[in-house]
């Protein structure tokens, strides 16, 4: 996936400039258009910014879902994170957008913890693991989910559970097939090609405990797309239906609109636990600008929102309110607003916005058990 499009993605890497529209091609997925968007807001009365920008942009069988919803047959949402480090702003994009589906359509969330994954991938020990395991469920917690609808997986503790179906799809998905869909090859250690067998599991396992099948929608930053790619058509095979899957952008990370956020690289990302300090250390000197080189310049030419990731942060996460978006977005496009102007603006919405989430992340440590899934 790879050179011919100038971008690189897999689950565990994304590299260059995005083309979205390409990647919708590639990946045989299908655009949301406003049809979806009006049919969607008919049962939310309104519409998430995320979905109104096309942040949310891209989806698989969300009319079929939708059918079966308005037919009475409800869906849960599935969502994961891979514990392999902190949190940071890319993170919680799509966890702040699954929320709202949650509390839109008042459906019951599974939410996956795949430390099997990180071990396996990362050069990370497992005890490493269960404590990043352990941190980001905090991060989780924090943003509110209603714990009773709520239920949280973690692959090695509920391994007793998941197992069983793991290895039903699991039978069905050739080597070949892995290698040619992740870009593996022989070197790859055996855990790795067996783990998307464990990432297919929750979008049909509340089906297997319930005894009949119910529908599954599974928001995600479209990297992810891949393990359903290649799990989603041998779901009717062992007896569900497939998910249907909401595709979300990247965060870019500080340094520019390439790639996405990773907290492998933390000077270039916003962790949850940064300090409003460090906050706004990391915006001054690493948030790339579209701005011009001189004040004089700037006033003149004025400013690229495109390319800057202050803005970019705005439009994807920090401002809701499209009257405002719109007025920043002028503001500095005509040179009126600076781009210090712009960052203080962003600096205050991030360490506003993290004041709260570490205020809710201290309170979660005793919370956690509420949502782990008992069976
Ligand atoms: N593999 C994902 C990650 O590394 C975590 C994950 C598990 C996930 N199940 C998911 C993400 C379902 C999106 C949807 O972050």
């Amino acid at each position: 996936m790879k050179k011919e499009l100038g971008f690189s993605i897999t689950p565990w890497k994304v590299s260059g400039k995005i083309d979205y529209d390409k990647l919708i091609k590639k990946f045989g997925v299908e655009k949301i258009n406003n049809e979806l968007l009006e049919r969607i807001k008919k049962h939310t009365k309104e519409l998430h910014f995320m979905l109104r920008r096309g942040i949310f942009f891209s989806h698989r069988d969300m009319n079929w879902l939708l059918d079966e919803y308005e037919k009475g047959n409800k869906f849960f949402l599935y969502t994961g994170c891979g514990p392999s480090g902190p949190i940071h702003l890319g993170h919680l994009g799509t966890w702040i957008f699954t929320k709202w589906l949650q509390d839109k359509f008042n459906v019951e969330l599974w939410f996956q913890f795949t430390d099997d994954e990180k071990f396996l991938f990362k050069k990370k020990s497992y005890e490493e693991i269960q404590k990043w395991t352990q941190e980001n469920m905090l991060d989780v917690v924090a943003l509110g989910f209603d714990p009773k609808k709520t239920h949280f997986l973690i692959d090695t503790k509920h391994a007793g559970l998941m197992y069983p179906e793991a290895i039903k799809v699991a039978k069905k998905i050739t080597f070949s097939t892995v290698k040619a869909a992740f870009g593996f090859n022989d070197s790859q250690n055996i855990g790795e090609i067996f783990y998307t067998s464990m990432q297919a599991v929750p979008a049909f396992l509340p089906s297997v405990l319930k005894g009949k099948k119910i529908p599954c929608l599974i928001p995600l930053g479209i990297d992810q797309d891949t393990h359903f790619r290649v799990s989603r058509d041998v779901m009717p095979k062992i007896g569900h239906y497939k998910p249907a899957i909401l595709h979300g952008m990247f965060l870019p990370p500080l340094t520019g609109v390439k790639g996405k956020m990773s907290s492998s690289e933390s000077n270039t990302a916003i962790l949850t636990t940064d300090s409003p300090k460090e906050v706004e250390r990391k915006v001054k000197k690493h948030a790339f600008s579209g701005g011009k080189d001189t004040i004089e310049e700037h006033r003149k030419k004025g400013g690229n929102p495109d390319v800057d990731v202050s803005f970019q942060y705005l439009r994807m996460f920090f401002e809701p309110d499209d009257k405002k978006l719109k007025k920043i977005y002028e503001d500095y496009k005509s040179g009126e607003m600076l781009t210090s102007e712009l960052k203080e603006i962003l600096i205050k919405k991030i360490n506003d916005f993290l004041k709260q989430h570490q205020k809710k992340r201290n309170a979660a440590k005793n919370k956690i058990s509420k949502f782990m899934f008992k069976n």
